[in-house]
C-alpha cells in the first residue's frame, strides 16, 4: 500500500496564504516605534526654548536619591560630625567591612591601618597610623567624610565604595584600633588570663634569651 501525502491542500495552502499576509502588510505598516511623539531632545516648535524635553521642576529629586538623612549620607548631625553609625553594628557589617578594607585601603594603609601599605612602600605620600592618639579620637563621621570626600594626598572613594560600604569600612577601623588598642579592664576575662600569661610567657623567654647571650659570651671567650 502507497503512503498518499495526507493534506496535500493545505500544504499548498499555506505558503500561498503567506505570501498574501506579507503583500497585504506591506502597504499598511504601522510599527510601534512610530508613534506621534517626542523622541528625547527632539526638536519642538511648541516651546519658547525649541526644546521638547522639558527641564524637571525645581528641587526635583529622583526616586532612590532623596538624601535628606545627613547622618547616613554625609556623616553629620546639626553640622557635626556623627559619634555614631547609622545602622546596626553587626558582625556581617563587620566583616564587609574588613572585606571592603582589604580591598581599598590596604594598599597605602597596609592591613592594620599603620599607614605602610605597598603603595607607600613605592614612594606615596605615607598616611598617619589609624592607631595615632589624635586620629583615634575622631569621631566615626571624620572617617565617613574621609573616604567620601578624601583627605590632602588621599583621593576619594565615594565612586568606588558605596555609602552603606563606607560605614561598613569606619566600623572595621575602629575594630583595628580596639585590636591595638583596648584597655585592659575592657577584655574579657578569657583575653585577660592570655595576656596574663602572654606577659609571664615573655619574661621568661627574656630568662631564656639572657642565659643563652651569657652561653655564647662565654663560648667567644
Ligand atoms: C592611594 C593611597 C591611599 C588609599 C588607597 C587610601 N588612602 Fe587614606 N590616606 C592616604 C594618604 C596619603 C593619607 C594622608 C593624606 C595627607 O595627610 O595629605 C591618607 C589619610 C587617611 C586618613 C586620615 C586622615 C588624617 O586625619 O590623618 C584616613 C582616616 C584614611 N586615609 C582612610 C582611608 C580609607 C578608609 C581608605 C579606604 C577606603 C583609604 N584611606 C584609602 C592614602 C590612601
Amino acid at each position: 500500500m502507497k503512503a498518499e501525502p495526507r493534506y496535500p491542500i493545505l500544504t499548498l495552502l499555506v505558503p500561498v496564504m503567506g505570501l498574501a499576509i506579507l503583500a497585504l502588510s506591506a502597504g499598511c505598516r504601522q510599527d510601534m516605534r512610530d508613534q506621534s511623539r517626542y523622541e528625547p531632545l527632539e526638536h519642538s516648535n511648541f516651546f519658547a526654548d525649541g526644546q521638547a524635553s522639558r527641564l524637571p521642576v525645581e528641587n526635583t529629586i529622583a526616586r532612590g536619591q532623596l538624601r535628606i538623612d545627613t547622618h547616613m549620607f554625609e556623616g553629620t548631625l546639626n553640622g557635626e560630625q556623627v559619634e555614631t553609625f547609622p545602622m546596626p553594628l553587626t558582625e556581617a557589617l563587620l566583616n564587609r567591612g574588613q572585606e571592603r578594607f582589604q580591598i581599598y585601603c590596604t594598599p597605602c594603609h597596609d592591613a592594620t591601618g599603620s599607614g605602610n601599605g605597598m603603595v607607600v612602600q613605592r614612594g606615596y605620600a605615607k598616611p598617619r597610623s589609624f592607631h595615632d592618639i589624635e586620629l583615634r579620637a575622631k569621631p566615626v563621621g571624620y572617617y565617613f567624610d574621609v573616604i567620601t570626600r578624601g583627605f590632602g594626598a588621599m583621593p576619594d572613594y565615594a565612586s568606588q565604595v558605596k555609602v552603606e560600604d563606607r560605614w561598613a569600612i569606619v566600623a572595621y577601623i575602629r575594630a583595628l584600633q580596639l585590636s591595638q588598642g583596648a584597655e585592659f579592664s575592657a577584655l574579657p576575662d578569657a583575653d585577660k588570663d592570655a595576656v596574663r600569661k602572654g606577659a609571664g610567657a615573655a619574661s621568661q623567654d627574656e630568662h631564656g634569651a639572657e642565659a643563652h647571650h651569657g652561653a655564647s659570651h662565654g663560648k667567644a671567650h
